[in-house]
């Protein structure tokens, strides 16, 4: 077996979207933290589950999540800052909890041959809010499985089977999912072979454009690079002449956010090549970016659109994939025939959290804390060395850390231990690409938490560097 650096089955994958739980650094936070009760559980986990990277073997065990918060089960409350993106309305909303018991005890399950008044209701909804005419809903139980629809209703709409998607980026777990994917943790290894037709290109990255572009703190210097990574996009579809989607995140989860005009540019070069374009706003989706769908800050409508996470409002699994009436052409096959299709106390729960996000105008607190947000890190930038480069939208927020401005060195390591410091002061974040703390808090988060959250992340960059920042 060859296990060098271009061997499929090398050891060790590359740094991916999320932080790894096999790290040094993890091992002394957890040698400093975890209690007797604590331990026994995560080694009771890592017994009866199958170990996977950034899973099992687990980091700690909580007990209970309430609003923006979690709590382990040695009584410790963190106020949580990644939640997989599935806490939107925050843990275990009421007016949620509410719904579902009700639900529950209405009507718990629907044999898939009879509709229900849920579902019905939960597909219009959909259809109400989502951009453009994308009027046409199946629904699944997972992101990963509402992608692998969007990948066949393409095929079925186009004729076609190739795909056109990023390096790094996530789609979810499944073979189709992974095969779009472009991180090595999902599809290399001992996991392929993939689908066929799965085509990369490098994704925008303006901080560290893949073209070899520089970037001016951060944002395109369009003048000079002419936004190469959408010209490289219609380049491929050009070349290849058949392909049937171009899928992406529209705001990538890195975080990083699209030059202006990219998607637009990319539109139309599906427009011009018969491709169709797939934007999964599974993490982004209902109002992460303080608009109710990323695709929205871009102008641009895809042809189907795929929602997952937040949908259950942090309690059931549902996802969904959107697409224009047009495409709804194979109704003689099965995309979705899932068992929990229509499930109406899914279906409840997802109507209710998009009625709570609409009412609570959870949307624009995304936007006006995310904005308070940033100015704030932007100031955190200026007295912080360490800090490479900040950027985001709403409450989609990275803040990328580098030994040295000018090299952009990633400083992974400084990056895992204010992660672990920001633990033990209260704070839970994932750190991505390895150098990236990523905040992702709940759409329900105040200015006033979001500032204790920033104070938190102040100190552990001051006492990284020896002192007050
Ligand atoms: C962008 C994106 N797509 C798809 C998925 C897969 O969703 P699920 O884990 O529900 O299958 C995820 C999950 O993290 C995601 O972030």
């Amino acid at each position: 077996m060859n296990d060098g650096p271009g061997s499929r089955r090398r050891a060790v994958p590359a740094q991916s979207e999320g932080d790894v739980n096999h790290s040094p650094h993890r091992r002394a936070w957890a040698a400093r933290n975890l209690d007797g009760a604590t331990r026994e559980l995560i080694a009771e986990d890592a017994r009866y589950f199958l170990h996977q990277s950034v899973s099992t073997p687990c980091l700690s065990a909580i007990r209970r999540a309430e609003g923006i918060w979690i709590e382990d089960v040695a009584g410790r409350r963190y106020m949580d800052f990644h939640g997989n993106n599935v806490h939107h309305i925050g843990y275990g909303h009421p007016r949620l909890k509410a719904a579902i018991k009700a639900q529950l005890d209405d009507l718990p399950f629907a044999p898939r041959r009879f509709t229900n008044e849920p579902a019905v209701a939960l597909a219009r909804k959909l259809a109400d809010i989502a951009p453009g005419n994308l009027s046409k809903v199946l629904l699944a139980t997972g992101g990963s499985d509402a992608v692998e629809i969007a990948i066949k209703v393409a095929r079925a709409a186009t004729g076609r089977f190739k795909t056109v998607s990023f390096w790094d980026s996530f789609h979810g777990a499944g073979f189709g999912a992974a095969s779009v994917g472009g991180e090595q943790l999902f599809r290399a290894g001992p996991i392929g072979p993939l689908l066929p037709g799965a085509e990369h290109v490098a994704p925008f990255a303006c901080y560290r454009c893949p073209y070899g572009h520089p970037d001016i703190d951060g944002r395109p210097d369009l003048d000079r690079c002419k936004m190469a990574c959408a010209s490289y996009v219609r380049y491929v579809l050009e070349r290849e002449g058949d392909v049937a989607a171009v899928i992406a995140e529209p705001a990538r989860a890195v975080p990083y956010l699209p030059p202006p005009g990219y998607w637009r540019s990319v539109r139309e070069a599906c427009d011009a090549h018969g491709a169709l374009l797939i934007f999964d706003e599974i993490p982004t989706g209902l109002g992460k970016t303080g608009r109710m769908f990323a695709c929205e800050h871009e102008g641009v409508v895809p042809d189907i659109l795929v929602l997952g996470k937040a949908l259950g409002g942090g309690i059931l699994p549902i996802a969904a994939t959107l697409c224009r009436p047009e495409l709804d052409v194979a109704g003689a096959w099965a995309f979705g025939h899932y068992t929990h299709e229509k499930n109406p106390v899914m279906a409840r729960a997802a109507l209710t959290t998009i009625e709570i996000i609409e009412d609570e105008g959870l949307v624009d607190n995304a936007r006006k804390v995310g904005t308070w947000a940033l100015a704030r890190l932007a100031d955190m930038k200026a007295r912080h060395t360490l800090i490479g480069d900040v950027r985001g939208r709403g409450l989609l927020i990275g803040i990328e850390l580098v030994s040295d401005r000018a090299t952009k060195a990633p400083a992974a390591d400084a990056a895992e231990r204010v992660m672990y410091r920001a633990l033990e002061q209260g704070l839970s974040f994932k750190v991505t690409m390895g150098n990236v703390l990523t905040l992702t808090p709940p759409l329900v988060t105040t200015e006033a938490e979001m500032s204790a959250a920033l104070d938190i992340l102040d100190a552990c960059l001051a006492e990284l560097a020896g002192g007050p920042g």
